[in-house]
């Protein structure tokens, strides 16, 4: 299934193995195939929680790909960023990867135990793309008020809570991080933040460049840079895909490119809110071996 096919409105989360699907786009037994599916070095997987910058790495893979000819990617008609390099977990697309042409690029947001076993031996690539959870959440609570495939927030305290709870999809934003996080060293991963990415994309494009073993001149990196950039990218339908049908994303209640900020969260967490938050985030990742530019144990 194609996101562009979706037409049932009767979506909703169902539990699976330790995670959560959405009914209506996933199908629990095709999720479960996906462990068995056969790896190639060439194969290249984006995991990313929701809200984490995933179309943001889909868009500098493209034009990584391209050279950073844009105008190679726009050429592609009626493609958003999900059909170039799709979710390897919606309806169908585990087919597809079978027989697709090297290099494979896939997203995700799976958890790690759905994954081919090969990834862990060294086969294929990861890029983990991680994002201060706080700046996850608002992103996120936007995100339900545009998107028909997940259910509208009662209000931003609501949704605050489902989020700590872990009872979205997606599940707990920190079980995500440190899961897959604790099997970056068997992997061919690169671990990099949406506020590294914020902070220096320059320096970031590069570190994926070199990751994927991509040889590109200067200038074209450059151009990589250019058309990455969030004013470029608000300007791109297909990267805020405007071609999935209203009966999926509300395109009148808001946009993938939405701020591309960091600390959005300031102007929405309450007091209470943040002093919540920060509890959970220090109890879940007290132990968490890297620490980020947003650590709760420096910076707000
Ligand atoms: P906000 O809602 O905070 O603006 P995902 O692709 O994983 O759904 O993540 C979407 C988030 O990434 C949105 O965050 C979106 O604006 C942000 N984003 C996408 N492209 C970006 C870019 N080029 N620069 C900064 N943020 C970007």
């Amino acid at each position: 299934m194609d996101l562009n096919d979706a037409k049932t409105h009767n979506y909703e989360l169902v539990p699976h193995k330790g995670f959560t699907l959405i009914n209506g786009i996933h199908d629990p037994d095709d999720v479960d195939q996906i462990y068995n599916l056969e790896i190639r070095d060439s194969d290249v997987f984006v995991v990313t929680y929701p809200k984490s910058g995933t179309i943001w790495m889909q868009q500098i893979m493209l034009l990584l790909e391209a050279k950073g000819d844009m105008t190679a990617i726009s050429s592609i008609n009626n493609c958003c960023n999900d059909e170039l390099i799709p979710w390897i977990e919606l309806k169908g697309k585990r087919q597809a990867f079978i027989t697709a042409p090297s290099p494979r690029l896939r997203v995700t947001h799976l958890q790690y135990h759905f994954m081919p076993p090969a990834l862990s031996q060294k086969k294929g690539k990861v890029i983990y793309v991680a994002r201060n959870p706080k700046d996850v959440l608002v992103s996120y609570f936007y995100f339900h008020k545009f998107a028909n495939i997940l259910e509208t927030p009662k209000d931003f305290n609501d949704f605050f809570e489902k989020f700590l709870r872990g009872d979205v999809f997606g599940c707990s934003w920190f079980d995500h991080v440190k899961t897959w996080y604790s099997h970056k060293d068997d992997m061919n991963m690169l671990f990099i933040t949406y506020e590294e990415m914020i902070q220096d994309l320059p320096s970031a494009v590069e570190r994926i460049s070199l990751f994927l073993g991509k040889e590109l001149t200067d200038e074209q990196l450059a151009n990589v840079v250019k058309h990455s950039t969030f004013n470029n990218m608000q300007k791109i339908p297909q990267a805020n895909y405007e071609q999935i049908p209203d009966s999926m994303l509300n395109h009148h209640q808001g946009r993938f490119m939405r701020k591309g900020t960091i600390g959005d969260w300031k102007n929405h967490f309450t007091v209470a809110q943040k002093e919540k938050f920060d509890e959970v985030l220090y109890k879940e990742m007290k132990d968490f071996p890297l620490s980020f530019i947003w650590d709760f144990r420096d910076i707000e």
